[in-house]
């Protein structure tokens, strides 16, 4: 949890006033427990917020003045006009905001004036666990709830993945969006991306814990191969149709509707990035039954297949992710180990029994050090709220 007393004198040194007007607002980063590149696919996906992610402070100016500032970039300091919001590249994280106040004014709900800003971000940059989409629902929310508009948690999360899409010109899709806007204490989120429907799923146990493995691996070909993915998606769907005309996304099959009419796909690789979507949404379902009998071995297995399938059927794994995960599943005590997020580095994310977190510790760094060279870090993970205003710290 961020020290907003200190945060709040930060934010005095460098917009100067007095705190009286500061308000306070957060947003998680996410964690995607299992179901991974099928939201863009129209499949189900299982993510859940953290308990850290972004803190934003912010006060109202009497001009049309935005001014930002982020505790990680100490040096920037960014200034823009409400009535001219455009991209520009060395405006670097600025942009996310950006986006979102440009979306915001599309949907007639900008802001009335200007605002100091100052964001505090938690979550490692680069890491797969959402860090610009915890900027994205934090701004919107806080927007909204400033200038006194309902907050409809799934149309804040259109808005800043469409800020994203479009602003930013980053293709993602809901998920990561979704699970910071709508996340909820100790429950992970069931959601069906072609009709935004979900619904929480408890997920607590006195024994096990979820330990995220970040391998500090920047992911240098996410875009480029997410975009690639895409659109061999996209492919399978034209080469389905033959067999079934209304198809539009590969989530509106079952695996048998798949299997029966595979071979139309004419490449093999094409074949194998639709039959792992297909079966990632069926591994989805099964997860969320198992856990509601209690049955973590068995999601476990589960988690574990899912990883084997990104990596041999989908290929956005990588030596890093593959070395962690390897290591990680030799740690008695583990129940899986998987990617998380896009892929081709960033995070890892385990089962593993609650005595046995110092031994996963010490025996996954050593072995992913060893095969690497990289030194990972590793977080216990708490599942928290989605985005909120938070109170003023007490006045000294
Ligand atoms: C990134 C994207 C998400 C999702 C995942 C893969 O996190 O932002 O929309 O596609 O990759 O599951």
């Amino acid at each position: 949890m961020a020290d907003l007393k200190q945060l709040t004198e930060q934010f005095l040194t460098l917009f100067g006033g007095e705190a009286d007007g500061i308000r306070y607002y957060q947003a998680p980063g996410r964690v995607n427990l299992i179901g991974e590149h099928t939201d863009y696919n129209g499949g189900y996906v299982f993510p859940a917020a953290l308990t850290f992610g972004t803190t934003l402070l912010l006060r109202p100016r009497g001009d049309r003045v935005l001014k930002m500032a982020s505790t990680n970039f100490p040096n920037t300091l960014g200034e823009v006009s409400l009535d001219s919001i455009e991209y520009r590249e060395e405006d670097d994280w600025m942009n996310y905001p950006k986006g979102v106040v440009k979306e915001l004014q599309n949907r007639g709900r900008g802001p009335a004036a200007g605002y100091d800003f100052l964001y505090h971000g938690e979550i490692p940059n680069g890491a797969g666990l959402s860090s610009s989409a915890s900027i994205e629902v934090l701004t919107g929310y806080a927007l909204l709830s400033e200038g006194g508009h309902p907050v409809d948690r799934t149309e804040l999360a259109l808005i800043s993945q469409k800020s994203e899409n479009e602003f930013n010109g980053v293709q993602c899709g809901i998920m990561d969006q979704f699970a910071v806007a709508n996340g909820k204490k100790d429950q992970a989120i069931l959601l069906m991306c072609d009709t935004l429907e979900y619904r929480h799923v408890p997920f607590q146990s006195e024994d096990y814990v979820l330990v995220i493995g970040n391998t500090n691996k920047r992911r240098g070909l996410v875009d480029s191969k997410y975009n690639e993915r895409r659109s061999e998606c996209e492919q399978a769907v034209q080469e389905l149709k033959g067999a079934y005309p209304e198809l539009t996304l590969l989530g509106q099959l079952t695996p048998e509707q798949f299997h029966a009419e595979c071979e139309r796909i004419e490449s093999d690789t094409v074949r194998r990035r639709a039959l792992h979507v297909v079966d990632e949404i069926d591994r989805v379902l099964q997860s969320v039954a198992v856990l509601e009998k209690g049955d973590l071995e068995s999601f476990g297995k589960l988690m574990n297949a899912s990883h084997d399938s990104l990596r041999d059927l989908y290929e956005v794994t990588g030596k890093e992710l593959d070395a962690m995960v390897e290591a990680a599943r030799k740690v008695p005590g583990v129940l899986g180990s998987r990617m998380t997020g896009a892929g081709f580095g960033g995070c890892t994310v385990s089962l593993v029994h609650k005595d046995s977190v110092d031994r996963f510790r010490e025996q996954v760094a050593a072995e992913y050090t060893e095969a690497t060279g990289l030194v990972p870090d590793f977080y216990v993970c708490s599942i928290g709220d989605g985005a909120s205003r938070l109170d003023s710290p007490a006045q000294p």
